[in-house]
């Protein structure tokens, strides 16, 4: 099996991020000191992907109270309220990071704790264990999607949903990789994902590193390739996936699902039970994140664009549940009714 890269460490009670904004060109790893850089961090995309925000946002929670442990438990239990809020609102529109968040918060108040030391302990095993249970996620997805994929098929994937973006061996990519593994011999497509390319910067980049034969596209030559028959199976992953099946995505996303059923492709969404939100009935209702306008009026340092030119930069779009044709779980492919089957797997 070949090593898939590693975008969260924890040692030695230190969290350690690796910087995806640096990728693929260099390999740089940074320590964390404080919950505002944990939050930037998350903010600047140095640490992105749904999952990986999650493991992050729990890792980021034990961090802001490492040096309060002389301090009464009262006091730190509404320091953690605080800064799972300030944290929680580096990026809204993955589930996984209010998921992670609130599961500590949770924690945090399950008992009576004697002592700080004691309640910091428990957090710091907490975030472990989300950590670990995101490794676990990705294997199942791999498990259950890995028989979506066949000899000489074509899969076109959209941003990053791998290694990078996850605790584990990624999602959408986990798929990928253990087709690999299992000796199946297919190309992967990957969109380049404007406007901060991290299907070219990350998802290529992973891939070709497996060894996995990896086409890179620009976003808008997708359909040109299926219409040339070269995609069999389209897996993207998610950022929240709501009651009725709804799927937010990275922007983009919805393109892809559109054309795939113009084409007759069957369209599929890697989704772990922590990107799940039975709260929200339907996709109209996801947060949206819009980021800055510098992200589209340059390509990397250079300007692209008119000065004063109007910008929309939203991150993610959402795909209705009649586009996908299922989604793989750690409990296996869903497929419609949506609603009535993740609420029976979910709830
Ligand atoms: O803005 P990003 O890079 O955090 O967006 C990531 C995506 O859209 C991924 O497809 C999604 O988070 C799933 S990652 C397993």
């Amino acid at each position: 099996m070949s090593q898939q890269p590693v975008a969260i460490r924890w040692e030695n009670e230190e969290l350690i991020l690796l910087d995806q904004t640096q990728l693929p060109l260099t390999t740089v790893f940074e320590k964390q000191e404080s919950v505002e850089q944990v939050w930037d961090s998350i903010k600047k995309l140095k640490v992105r992907g749904a999952p990986a925000i999650g493991v992050a946002g729990a890792y980021g929670l034990v961090i802001s109270i490492q040096n309060q442990q002389k301090e009464p438990v009262e006091t730190v239990l509404s320091l953690l309220t605080k800064n799972a809020d300030y944290l929680n609102g580096s990026r809204p529109t993955a589930v996984n990071l209010s998921w992670a968040l609130n599961r500590m918060l949770d924690k945090a108040k399950s008992q009576e704790w004697a002592t700080t030391q004691e309640l910091y302990s428990a957090l710091v095993k907490e975030a472990e264990l989300i950590h670990e249970e995101d490794r676990y996620l990705c294997q199942k997805i791999g498990e259950f999607g890995k028989t979506l994929i066949q000899n000489d098929m074509g899969v076109l994937t959209h941003c990053n949903a791998g290694a990078l973006a996850t605790g584990g061996i990624g999602t959408a990519l986990a798929t990928m990789y253990l087709a690999h593994e299992a000796g199946v011999k297919f190309r992967v497509y990957a969109d380049e994902t404007r406007p901060l390319l991290q299907g070219s910067r990350l998802t290529a980049w992973e891939l070709q590193q497996a060894g996995i034969d990896v086409t890179l596209i620009c976003d808008n030559m997708a359909a040109q390739m299926m219409s040339q028959g070269l995609i069999d199976v389209v897996v993207v992953g998610t950022d929240r996936v709501v009651a009725n099946g709804d799927v937010a995505n990275k922007i983009g996303t919805l393109g892809v699902a559109i054309l795939a059923k113009h084409f007759n492709i069957p369209f599929y969404v890697a989704c772990p039970s922590s990107t799940i939100d039975l709260s929200i009935p339907t996709g109209t209702d996801i947060p949206i994140e819009e980021r800055g306008a510098d992200e589209v009026t340059s390509f990397g340092q250079r300007r692209t664009a008119p000065p004063d030119i109007a910008v929309r930069a939203p991150a993610f779009d959402v795909t209705p549940h009649h586009l996908v044709k299922g989604l793989i779980t750690e409990k296996g492919i869903v497929e419609a009714p949506y609603e009535e089957n993740l609420k029976k797997l979910f709830t």
